[in-house]
């Protein structure tokens, strides 16, 4: 029988929680042209409505996070299992900082750069999660 336990509720909301802020960023990009077209402030708008499920699903994911480090016996694990985690946090790190500057910027450049920075440290914390999963 498969089991039904602990184990999965936790891996469950650290997923759902990263299809939200993963999968939201590359949804919102895809329709940036289509936002933009209905008005001024759409672009804006949209963005903040957004910002009001991701943040708190990025919370999600650094709560389940450290949930999935107790559970792992983190301590137990090889070189390599630390290597690989230090190269997800730092992409956890640089999807959050990039995401807060996008926010804040004012400048096209800035902006770029910031939501460049969150989509990518997006996709390399779902590539090393994975992995570190096995
Ligand atoms: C942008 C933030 C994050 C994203 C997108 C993300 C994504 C993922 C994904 C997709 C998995 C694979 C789950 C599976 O295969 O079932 C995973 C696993 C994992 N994540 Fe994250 N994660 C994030 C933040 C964090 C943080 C902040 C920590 C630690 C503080 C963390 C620690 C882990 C660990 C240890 C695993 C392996 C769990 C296991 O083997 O049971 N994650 N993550």
């Amino acid at each position: 029988m498969v089991p039904f336990d602990i184990h999965l509720i936790r891996l469950f909301l650290h997923v759902l929680a990263a299809t939200i802020w993963v999968g939201g960023q590359f949804t919102l990009a895809a329709q940036l042209s289509t936002v933009r077209a209905l008005g001024d402030t759409a672009t804006k708008d949209v963005a903040r409505a957004f910002n009001r499920l991701a943040w708190p699903a990025y919370g999600v994911l650094l709560a389940t996070g450290i949930w999935n480090l107790l559970e792992v016996s983190v301590g137990d694990r090889p070189t390599s299992y630390h290597v690989l985690l230090s190269v997800k946090l730092l992409a956890v790190a640089a999807s959050g900082i990039g995401a807060a500057s996008h926010v804040v910027s004012r400048s096209k450049i800035a902006l770029a750069i910031g939501g460049t920075l969150s989509a990518l440290g997006a996709i390399t914390a779902v590539f090393t999660g994975v992995w570190l999963h096995g």
